[in-house]
């Protein structure tokens, strides 16, 4: 019988602004969650990362299943009434269609889901960001699946050296998902050549090319995709499965330590490095930096331990400090040059009809 992992994960409403969620809106995701869910799920566990609420959970019943996806949106319903109830802000923001239709792709909540047969022991790793899009997810998939720099089991462990297939998607393109699939090493330069564009080409998913088996899942949607305008973040979830043949935990997380720039932070619309957070950890500067928590869990048959906070060891309040003083040093240079991401991101915002206005108040001059 296979397991599957579903993360599905929204921005229902926070306090502050866009911080954090409340404490009555968090118990009331997850009371839903048990009063109806106790007989679909085998297992979950409720989070919050800065002002979006995910929801891990285990089950029987495939990816995209209709009544796992329905169970949590439906969760996420019962949550924005709470939050309409305390005034909490952008309450409901991403649930952007009004019923429920088969799947929540496409509907506003990120989505991250891994089916497979569990191993003997099965170790994950369930990542969150906040205040940022799905290609910050890039760089540290990168390192971790194609850089034995970063990690030594692609030289180490025979089961990882015959690499690992990237199955990467174009994210602007709307009429459905336009993907490519890249093996590494061989593919390595193809591979960088997209992924150095994490605005257009993201990681969906990567695979073990030995075992032939799935280790990372990444939510990929645009929310600007679905509602035409800006209306938050894409605020990206992933799943990783580690160790065997696939990277060990700690070449997952190293990457995190370098802290790289993303897109997002205040208004979705700045370039910000990546900082290392404690589960549940909300927002502050700048309405961000953009933040990532990690939990890991060991699994059998579908049942979770208790999570590992990844990032709350003592090593990463340095890489916390170096971070800070990255975030502080770009927002020196306001809107100019790097600090702000360009136009083509920009787009969704009200920056286009201001240029309309001033495009029309330009005037040539006619040489003498
Ligand atoms: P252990 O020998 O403790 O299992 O660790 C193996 C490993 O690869 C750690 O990186
Ligand atoms: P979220 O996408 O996390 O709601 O943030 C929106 C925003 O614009 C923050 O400045
Ligand atoms: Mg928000
Ligand atoms: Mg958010």
């Amino acid at each position: 019988m296979k397991t599957t992992i579903s993360v599905i994960k929204a921005d229902i409403g926070s306090i502050g602004g866009h911080i954090c969620p409340s404490a009555r809106l968090m118990e009331t995701v997850d009371n839903y969650l048990s009063e109806h869910g106790s007989d679909l799920l085998s297992d979950r566990y409720v989070s919050y990362t800065g002002d979006d609420i995910a929801i891990v959970s285990t089950h029987q019943r495939g990816a995209n299943n209709e009544r796992i996806h329905k169970l949590c949106w439906e969760a996420f319903m019962a949550g924005t009434e709470v939050a309409k109830s305390q005034g909490l802000y952008g309450a409901g923001q991403d649930l952007l269609k009004d019923s429920f239709a088969g799947n929540v792709r496409g509907m506003g909540p990120a989505v991250a889901e891994l089916e497979f047969e569990e191993r003997p022991n099965e170790p994950f790793l369930f990542f969150a960001a906040d205040k940022t899009d799905p290609g910050a997810y890039n760089f540290p998939l990168y390192m971790a699946f194609a850089d034995p720099m970063n990690t030594p089991g692609l030289m180490l462990s025979p089961s990882m050296a015959e690499g690992f297939r990237f199955v990467i998607m174009d994210v602007n393109y709307t009429e459905g998902d336009r993907v490519i699939d890249l093996n590494a090493p061989e593919d390595l330069y193809s591979i960088a050549t997209l992924l150095r564009d994490p605005e257009r080409y993201v990681v969906e998913s990567i695979w073990s090319r030995g075992a032939r088996e799935q280790s990372v899942a990444v939510s990929t949607s645009r929310l600007h995709n679905i509602a035409g305008k800006y209306t938050g973040k894409d605020d990206p979830v992933m799943l990783v499965r580690v160790q065997k043949d696939f990277p060990a935990t700690g070449e997952v997380l190293a990457p995190f330590a370098i802290g790289h720039y993303v897109a997002g932070s205040m208004r979705g619309s700045h370039q910000m490095p990546l900082m290392p957070v404690p589960l549940n950890s909300g927002i502050s500067y700048f309405d961000g930096p953009p933040v990532v928590s990690c939990a890991a869990f060991a699994m059998h048959q579908g049942k979770m331990t208790e999570p590992v906070d990844a990032f709350a060891h003592p090593f990463w309040d340095t890489v916390r400090k170096q971070v800070s003083k990255k975030a502080i040093g770009m927002r020196q240079q306001g809107f100019f040059g790097a600090a702000m991401l360009p136009m083509s991101e920009l787009e969704y915002t009200g920056i286009v009809e201001k240029l309309d206005v001033l495009d029309k108040r330009f005037t040539v001059r006619r040489s003498v």
